[in-house]
């Protein structure tokens, strides 16, 4: 029996346990105005793993954590897919060394469990979502759930623009049949195409064209919205409580809400109501040549950036999906799931009600790729997000100075021998414990 119910039935995040202040410590140590990072990228901190963690133990500790509080045994699950472009094996996949983690806590192993490793940047996350919604919709389930792991450390090259943006952290999801948080829509609507902008050919930090990445975000997800408009129908505003989308930082969100609430309105009597303020929507025809058009569209998107109407929308729909990730810096392939999470956490401590109403969820990677599709939030949303303890690991990160930055830095690079201190002690989580005899990477649980 198959069910056509199938989604996201537990979130579990975990930040890296250190806390990088980008405008008390990075903007001066880079002789900038920290309004850049707080005003213009709209971050405040970042996070970095210490020493002994990894895309590992961040996902191993986000795994455990959620099957310890859902009383999942192995047996409970016969998928696990890691998403990540901060692997450092290129045959061997992370959801091994991962469930390797979790065997050395539970009793059962997961010899029955179909593991991978997904890669298109920070799109890979989502995908592995619709990996594990094929799977169960398919009937090849066997009534157990997948795990679906998104994680990375998310670091630049000392010296690049992007090193602004970095982060560290991992999102553990379960999906399964008559999911307690959301339900995947089987409609969905991709924007591809072959782009250079942000890749990483065997190197630790990417290469970055910062400037061009954002506009092929913006053309790749346009793309995708028009995609999956012509299989679900025209959007609406009214349709979506909150439209969480890939976060490199929330800037980079500001510019996709305007453009996507452009188009939505487009043709409804949300526009007619703006048009005396500021007129139509300029269409191609009505202007002598391609600059003139496009000119007339800066104009118009400049101007409804300034209607109380738009930044009404905005506030209510997507400054609430970014309240982690301007704590944390860009997960690359958790980060739209920690913009889902964040909007979730909002109507939760808002009091709002979210039973069947709907979420539009923008994912993106670079390379490039956008996805759209809808989700419905089910009764037992609530409780699940009560369970996250993401603010309280916010709030106890050690804060590191620009010194304890670069020595940070230095350990994360896979390319660099770097000895350096632990600036935490860990506690009841998996560790990084060194290298064994076979170049592998070794982990142990501490009490
Ligand atoms: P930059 O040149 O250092 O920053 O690079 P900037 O000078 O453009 O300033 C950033 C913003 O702050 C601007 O706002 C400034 O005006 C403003 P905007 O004009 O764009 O609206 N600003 C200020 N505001 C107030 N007070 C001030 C002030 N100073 C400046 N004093 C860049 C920024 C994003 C290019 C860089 O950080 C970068 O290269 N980042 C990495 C690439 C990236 O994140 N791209 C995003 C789209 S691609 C993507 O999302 C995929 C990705 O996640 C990877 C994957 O898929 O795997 C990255």
């Amino acid at each position: 029996m198959t069910t056509d119910s199938v989604g996201i039935d537990a979130i579990e995040i975990r930040t890296g346990k250190l806390e990088l202040d980008l405008a008390e410590t990075f903007a001066p140590a880079k002789d900038e105005d920290p309004g850049k990072y707080t005003k213009g990228l709209g971050l405040r901190s970042s996070s970095f793993p210490d020493v002994y963690e990894d895309i590992v133990t961040m996902g191993a500790n986000a795994a455990h954590r959620l099957m310890e509080r859902k009383g999942l045994t192995p047996a409970d699950i016969g998928r696990i897919d890691v998403a990540t472009e901060s692997a450092f094996d290129n045959s061997k996949p992370v959801s091994t060394y991962i469930a390797g983690c979790l065997e050395q806590v539970f009793d059962e192993d997961f010899h029955h469990a179909n593991k991978g490793e997904r890669k298109f940047a920070c799109i890979s996350g989502t995908q592995s979502l619709d990996d594990a919604y094929n799977w169960i919709r398919a009937g090849r389930n066997r009534g157990r759930a997948a795990l679906v792991i998104a994680t990375d450390t998310a670091l630049y090259a000392r010296g690049d623009a992007g090193e602004a943006t970095q982060g560290a952290g991992a999102v553990a999801m379960l999906i399964a049949e008559d999911p307690s948080i959301v339900e995947l829509s089987p409609e969905q609507g991709i924007g591809s195409a072959d782009e250079t902008d942000f890749l990483k050919p065997n190197q630790q930090f990417p290469s970055v064209d910062g400037k061009r990445s954002m506009k092929v975000y913006l053309a790749r997800m346009r793309e995708a919205v028009e995609d999956f408009e012509s299989v679900s129908g025209d959007t609406h505003p009214d349709d979506f409580e909150f439209i969480p989308f890939h976060t490199p930082f929330p800037g980079m969100v500001r510019k996709a809400g305007l453009l996507g609430y452009r188009h939505i309105i487009r043709g409804t009597e949300i526009e007619e109501e703006l048009a005396e303020e500021i007129g139509h929507q300029p269409h191609p025809e009505e202007s002598e040549d391609d600059e003139a058009y496009l000119d007339a569209v800066r104009e118009y998107t400049d101007a409804l950036k300034e209607t109380d109407r738009y930044r009404e929308w905005y506030s209510q729909v997507i400054e609430p999906t970014l309240g982690i990730s301007r704590h944390v810096g860009n997960w690359y392939t958790g980060s739209v799931h920690i913009a889902r999470a964040a909007a979730l956490k909002y109507a939760r401590e808002n009091g709002i009600d979210l039973d069947g109403k709907q979420l539009l969820v923008g994912s993106y990677g670079s390379g490039a790729q956008a996805e759209v599709h809808a989700e419905t939030v089910v009764p037992g949303w609530e409780a699940e997000i009560a369970q996250l303890n993401i603010d309280e690991q916010i709030m106890n990160r050690y804060d590191i100075s620009y010194e304890e930055y670069e020595q940070i830095h230095d350990v994360h690079n896979h390319d660099e021998e770097a000895d350096a201190e632990p600036l935490t002690a860990p506690e009841g989580e998996f560790v990084f414990d060194g290298w064994g005899r076979m170049g592998e990477r070794k982990y142990t649980f501490v009490e």
